[in-house]
C-alpha cells in the first residue's frame, strides 16, 4: 500500500546487503514514519513482544524472518530450534506466530546446515508474498459485501465499523478488514468507517485512522463505547474485524472489545463479519473460549497514555487514580454464533466447521 504516493510493505528484505530486514515502528505511528532495520533474532523478537510490529500476519512473517536472521549466524539444529523456540514465545494469542515458525521448521529440518540461511529468507519471501496476495484475495471476496450495502442504501454512504487495527499494517500488505474498504474506495464506492479507538494501545485511533488517512478514505474514530449507540441509530451497515485465531468451529479470538461489538451488532441486526487469511486458522481447536490463550499484557498500558501535546513533543501521562490497580487481557473470544460470517482468500462462509471446509476440504 501507499504512504504519501510511495509504495511500501510493513516488512521486507534488504535489496542492498540481501539479509537484513526492515519494518516500520509502529510504535512511533502516527506521529513519525521511522524504518527499522533488524539485524538479529533477539531484535525481530523485541519487535514483536514490544508491539514494532503487531497483527497476527505481520507477526507470523517478521518471526519467519527472525529466524533466518539467526540461521546466518548459526545453522546447526540446536541453534535453530532455539531461535524458533525464542521467537514463538513472544505473543501467545495470534496464531500465526506459531503456523509460519512451524512452516519454516518443516521445511529447514529436511535441509542441510549449510543451506539453511538461503532456504530459510526463501521460505520467509514465500510467506510474506503469499500473505499479500491472500489479503488482496480477501478484499476481492468481501468488496461484494460492501457493494451490496451500497446497493441497499441506494447509493447513499456506506458505513463500516470496524474494532482495533487489520490494516496493511497488521499484515505483510493490503490488510484483512481494510482490504475490501481499499478496493471498494479505489472502485469508487461512497465509503466511511467508524474506527474503534482501541483502548488501551489505542490501535484504531492510531493506525488504523492513519491508514486510511494515508488512502483518503473517510472515517471518523470513536470511543470503543459508541459502537452500540452508532448500531442503534442505524448509523452502522456492516462492521469488519480482523482476528488473531480462529477455531475449526469457528470462534473468533481477536482484540479485546471485539466480543461486546458482535453482541451489540447482534441486537441491532448488523452485519458482523470477519476477515482472515487461512493461516489464522487453528485447526488443533474448537473452543474458543477454552482454548484460546489470552496475553495479559503490562497493565501499564491500562493507566497511561501516551500522545501529542500542544507542543508536539510526545508525553507518557497517567489516567488512572494513583495506586488503583489495573488489568489487561488483551483479546477476547467472539462465539462463532455471533459472526455472520468469514471473508477469506478462497471465499466467504459461514461461521462453522462446516462452513470453513466448504473453503478448505483439505482439512477434513
Ligand atoms: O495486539 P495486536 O495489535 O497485535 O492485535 C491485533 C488485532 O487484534 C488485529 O485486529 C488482528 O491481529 C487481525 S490482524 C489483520
Amino acid at each position: 500500500m501507499r504512504i504519501d504516493g510511495t509504495p511500501y510493505r510493513s516488512v521486507w528484505r534488504d535489496a542492498e546487503d540481501g539479509w537484513s530486514v526492515h519494518i516500520l515502528d509502529q510504535t512511533r505511528l502516527p506521529w513519525s514514519l521511522e524504518v527499522l532495520r533488524l539485524t538479529t533474532p533477539e531484535a525481530a523478537a523485541h519487535a514483536i513482544r514490544g508491539m514494532q510490529v503487531r497483527g497476527a500476519p505481520l507477526i507470523g512473517a517478521v518471526a519467519a524472518y527472525g529466524l533466518c536472521l539467526a540461521l546466518r549466524a548459526d545453522s546447526t539444529s540446536a541453534a535453530m530450534e532455539r531461535a524458533a523456540a525464542m521467537l514463538g514465545e513472544t505473543r501467545p494469542t495470534a496464531v500465526n506466530l506459531r503456523w509460519a515458525l512451524e512452516r519454516m521448521l518443516t521445511r529447514l529440518r529436511n535441509t542441510a546446515p549449510a543451506e539453511r540461511a538461503a532456504a530459510a529468507y526463501d521460505e520467509a519471501g514465500r510467506i510474506a508474498d503469499e500473505d499479500a496476495a491472500q489479503c488482496e484475495a480477501i478484499g476481492r471476496h468481501g468488496l461484494p459485501l460492501l457493494r451490496e450495502a451500497a446497493a441497499r442504501r441506494g447509493g447513499q454512504r456506506v458505513n463500516v465499523l470496524t474494532h482495533c487495527n487489520a490494516g496493511w499494517l497488521a499484515t505483510v500488505d493490503w490488510g484483512t478488514a481494510l482490504a475490501p474498504i481499499y478496493m471498494a474506495h479505489e472502485q469508487g464506492i461512497d465509503l466511511h468507517v467508524w474506527v474503534d479507538e482501541t483502548r488501551p494501545r489505542n490501535q484504531g485511533a492510531a493506525l488504523t485512522a492513519w491508514e486510511l488517512g494515508k488512502h483518503g478514505v473517510a472515517h471518523t474514530v470513536v470511543a470503543d463505547n459508541a459502537g452500540g449507540h452508532l448500531m442503534q441509530h442505524g448509523k452502522v451497515d456492516l462492521a469488519i474485524v480482523g482476528t488473531d485465531r480462529v477455531t475449526r468451529a469457528g470462534d473468533v479470538a481477536n482484540k479485546i472489545g471485539t466480543y461486546l461489538k458482535a453482541l451489540a451488532a447482534r441486537d441491532n441486526g448488523v452485519p458482523f463479519w470477519v476477515a482472515l487469511p487461512s493461516s489464522t486458522i487453528d485447526w488443533r481447536i474448537a473452543d474458543g473460549v477454552a482454548d484460546i490463550p489470552i496475553e495479559e499484557r503490562d497493565t501499564a498500558e491500562v493507566t497511561q497514555l501516551t500522545g501529542r501535546t500542544a507542543t508536539g513533543a510526545l508525553a507518557t501521562i497517567q489516567v488512572t487514580a494513583p495506586g488503583s490497580p489495573a488489568a489487561n487481557p488483551a483479546f477476547d473470544v467472539t462465539p462463532a454464533r455471533l459472526v455472520s460470517g468469514f471473508i477469506t482468500e478462497r471465499g466467504r462462509c459461514p461461521a462453522s466447521e462446516a462452513g470453513l471446509l466448504s473453503l478448505f476440504p483439505e482439512r477434513r
